[in-house]
């Protein structure tokens, strides 16, 4: 998969050196480009924000920036990237989401900071490309790169290869719709607290029963909103 990413932090992505996703990007799975806007700027300064039409408090990215950085990225003669604005006036990333992106072969991020970017980049971009304004949560970050990690943390971990093990994929929290069950390892008592008994008792039925049973108990404890509705009888 490609990714691009355009910010005004670019050292901020250093950290996908290592890792897992460093890993991947070393082996090929993911050829990372990481650019920064204000080399697509032409003033002294490197000006990437100006203040809003219309009167208001903060900057506005200004569009001009925006539009080089994205025909330097977006090549007409291959097949469009999907263009990802993170923003909290954007649709709500889900494990689904992450499932779904993982399977496309380029992907762009643009991370805006201040007030946001200019609309007509946004416009602009789905002319070229699949665009979409994507929200980790209800809250408001400085800007867009800490979403745009997250996300590419989410999405990476599900390309084929990335993970070793992919069973380890199967089971964790929102795959399946249910939170995750708690793990244990070794010593089997660790400050007078024993590890659930059945789980050494080698019975994998009544293991996966026990797990199965811990996340419905979770999911309704911290998140009952992702159970099923009760069956009306
Ligand atoms: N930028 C600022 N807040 C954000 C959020 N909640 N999600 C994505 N991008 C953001």
């Amino acid at each position: 998969m490609r990714i691009d990413i355009v910010t005004i932090f670019p050292e901020f992505f250093s950290v996908l050196d290592v890792s897992l996703l460093g890993k991947a990007r070393t082996s090929g799975l993911i050829d990372l480009g990481v650019h920064d806007l204000r080399d697509f700027t032409h003033d002294r300064h490197r000006t990437v924000d100006d203040t809003p039409y219309g009167g208001g408090a903060g900057m506005v990215m200004k569009p001009e920036p925006w539009g080089e950085a994205l025909d330097s990225i977006i090549d007409p003669a291959e097949h469009a990237p999907t263009v990802i604005f993170p923003s909290p006036a954007g649709r709500v990333f889900t494990q689904a989401m992450a499932r779904e992106l993982a399977e496309h072969p380029h992907l762009v991020f643009g991370c805006g900071r201040y007030e946001g970017i200019d609309q007509r980049v946004v416009d602009y971009a789905a002319t070229k490309a699949e665009v979409r304004l994507v929200s980790l949560g209800d809250y408001v970050l400085n800007g867009g790169e800490v979403a745009t990690m997250a996300m590419i943390e989410a999405i990476g971990r599900l390309i084929p290869g990335v993970v070793g093990n992919p069973e380890s994929l199967v089971e964790e929290s929102h795959e399946g719709g249910l939170l995750e069950y708690p793990s244990y390892t070794k010593p089997a008592v660790w400050r007078e607290r024993e590890v659930p008994p059945v789980l050494l008792s080698g019975n994998h039925a009544a293991i996966a029963r026990w797990r199965h049973e811990q996340q419905i108990e979770r999911t309704r404890s911290v998140r009952p909103e992702l159970l099923p509705p009760p069956a009306l009888d």
